[in-house]
């Protein structure tokens, strides 16, 4: 089934109402990610590498990574409606796959990110929150995330 333009819609509007408090949202998304999956945090060798009870607001990567996941999705929305699939330019989805496999990130991980996306959008929006606005950022995310899953597969 085709991404329709009520489905883009509802992810950039949910997106805009974010956007004015976009840093706090993705540092809530990430504490939210942590909290599901604590063993995830090693992962990222900033985290890693200023010790175990360092604060995590205190790291602006993490925040960057947060706020490119979101976009990265808003733009999967758009693309997804426009043409029915995720164009990220070739050498971005390359560099992309090479970090995660790097870093060692597997599918499990990419659910994880996906639920603390979902919990973070409800949790900011709740009065917008819908399940059809739940499907559309979930559809969004489900193709970026396979996009990249399949370069990571070629840089293995
Ligand atoms: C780095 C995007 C999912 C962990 C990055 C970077 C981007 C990005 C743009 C910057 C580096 C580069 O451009 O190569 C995304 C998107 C995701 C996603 C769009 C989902 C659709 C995940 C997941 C994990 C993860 C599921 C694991 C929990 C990391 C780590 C780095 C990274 C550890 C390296 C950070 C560093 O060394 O500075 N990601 N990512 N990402 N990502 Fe993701």
């Amino acid at each position: 089934m085709g991404f329709s333009e009520a489905q883009e819609e509802l992810v950039l509007r949910s997106w805009k109402a974010m956007k004015p408090d976009s840093e706090s949202i993705a540092l809530s998304f990430f504490l939210r990610i942590f909290e599901i999956a604590p063993a995830a945090k090693p992962m990222f060798p900033f985290l890693r590498d200023a010790g175990e009870d360092a604060p995590l607001e205190s790291h602006p990567k993490l925040k960057a990574h947060a706020v490119t996941v979101f976009v990265m999705a808003c733009e999967s929305a758009t693309q997804l409606r426009k043409t029915g699939d995720v164009k990220v330019r070739e050498a971005t989805l390359r560099r992309l796959g090479a970090t995660h496999v790097r870093a060692g990130v597997a599918d499990a991980h990419f659910e994880v990110v996906k639920t603390a996306l979902l919990d973070t959008i409800e949790g900011a929006v709740p009065e917008m929150w819908t399940p059809e606005m739940k499907a559309a950022w979930e559809e969004a995310y489900d193709q970026l995330a396979a996009a990249i899953k399949e370069e990571m597969k070629l840089a293995a």
